[in-house]
């Protein structure tokens, strides 16, 4: 077996990210899809640990596993109607139930039902054109080595050969891959017992262009901050529950009450795109494969706001910190020349005029993005006066209505702390700039 030195890798590895993330970073949304044996129980991914299942107990759900027909093409028509540019399928979860049909694996999907849901979600994905991440979780409550692995270096062999075999037939079998999104490298602690960085040299062979997430050990390409949308100082993608709860289905009369709405999602995804990241939102489907219906109306929102401001959200978006907001009850995002500046009006205030301070130069033209409707602006200093504006929120889909405004160089804006003592202000690059 072929071995590699980290520094080796890191290089390697390095000298092509740029390239390879390019697409992710441009596409900013993706939809995480929780399914497997868990989906019937209601009560969350973890519940073989959490109410010790042992595996004899555990299996019996796998002879009654049954998914609908076509439940992939439901997944991803939502993730494509949401405006979701990838899904990420959990293809083993830590129950071990392999969701393809799988030669390592006899407890799987195929074995159980004659389903291979790999197959099926790569297809669907292929057919709504969207990108494809495949979830492997690293620990694993049924196989026989998962815990042993921590002291006999045996079972560490088995476990971790286990491991990349699994890996294998998921980056050889169903053509381009683009995302091994790993999670929960446990019961070891160290990225030298789990092999990750041979395992992940020889896989990124089979898929050179592939991503490789931060939960084998290793930081790989980019970051996994969970259920919180907090951005990191290098490639980064926020994975969110839909309800702050679960990730697997939860009983949906029940879990609605606490599904995120149209606007708390896309102020998820502010952040995100004015912060150098990406947000990956979750559904976990029900038990037979049915979206949860709780999640639906808010995505299909979410998505309709997208057709008409995605402009403000996907392609190359520059870390900005989120500052350039003008007005607190506001959010921003840049375009990668840092020429074009969003202002996302997530509250309207209902006023015909508008006041935005910080500003220091005047833009060339401003607008509304979902209809390119010219707004009247005039300057008074740092400020910038938006004029005749309409009294009612003019977005009727999310009541988020966002502001383009277009300079001829790059933006730059006033620290507001400061002001108005200083003559000092920043670049959307976060350089001193003198007015
Ligand atoms: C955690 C959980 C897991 C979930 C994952 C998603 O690691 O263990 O259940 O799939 O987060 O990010």
């Amino acid at each position: 077996m072929e071995h590699i030195t980290a520094a080796e890798y890191n290089r390697i590895t390095a000298e092509t990210r740029d390239a390879r993330m390019k697409w992710f970073k441009e596409a900013r949304f993706g939809m995480f899809v929780h399914y497997g044996l868990f989906s019937h129980f209601g009560s969350g991914e973890w519940c073989m640990a959490q109410q010790n299942y042992t595996i004899e107990e555990y299996e019996q759900y796998a002879r009654a596993f049954s998914p609908k027909p076509g439940c992939t093409d439901e997944w991803c028509a939502l993730a494509k109607k949401a405006g979701a540019k990838y899904a990420v399928l959990t293809t083993r979860h830590h129950e071990g139930f392999s969701l393809w049909k799988s030669d390592a694996n006899p407890y799987n999907s195929w074995n159980y039902c004659g389903r291979d849901l790999v197959q099926e979600f790569v297809d669907s994905c292929r057919k709504y054109g969207l990108r494809i991440g495949l979830y492997s979780s690293v620990m694993d409550w049924h196989h026989p080595d998962g815990w042993r692995c921590v002291y006999d270096p045996d079972a560490r062999r088995r476990f971790t050969d286990y491991i990349e075999a699994l890996n294998t037939e998921l980056l050889t079998r169903y053509g381009k891959i683009d995302i091994l999104w790993y999670d929960m490298p446990h019961p070891m602690r160290h990225s030298e017992s789990w092999d990750s960085i041979n395992r992940n040299h020889r896989l990124r062979q089979l898929q050179p262009d592939i991503l490789i997430n931060n939960r084998s050990k290793l930081p790989e390409d980019f970051s996994t901050p969970e259920e919180s949308v907090d951005p990191e100082d290098r490639y980064w993608e926020a994975c969110m529950t839909f309800n702050g709860i679960s990730w697997g289905y939860l009983d949906s009369e029940q879990a609605a009450a606490y599904s995120y709405t149209p606007q708390q999602i896309l102020r998820m995804m502010n952040t995100c795109c004015s912060n150098g990241g990406n947000l990956l939102l979750n559904i976990g489907p029900m038990a037979d494969g049915t979206v949860p219906p709780e999640a639906i109306a808010p995505l299909e929102t979410v998505g309709r706001w997208l057709e008409v401001n995605g402009e403000a959200v996907y392609g190359m978006k520059p870390n900005i910190n989120g500052s350039f907001n003008g007005c607190t009850v506001n959010g921003s995002s840049a375009s990668e020349d840092r020429k074009t500046v969003y202002l996302w009006n997530r509250i309207w205030l209902k006023k015909p005029t508008m006041q935005l301070g910080g500003f220091m130069s005047a833009p060339k033209s401003v607008s509304f993005l979902a209809t390119g409707e010219p707004i009247d602006f005039e300057m008074d200093g740092h400020r910038l006066i938006l004029k005749n504006l309409p009294t009612e929120i003019p977005d009727k889909i999310a009541g988020i209505t966002v502001i383009k405004l277009e300079f001829d160089e790059e933006a730059k804006y006033k620290f507001m702390s400061y002001y108005p003592h200083t003559n000092y202000g920043i670049n959307l690059a976060g350089d001193l700039v003198q007015n």
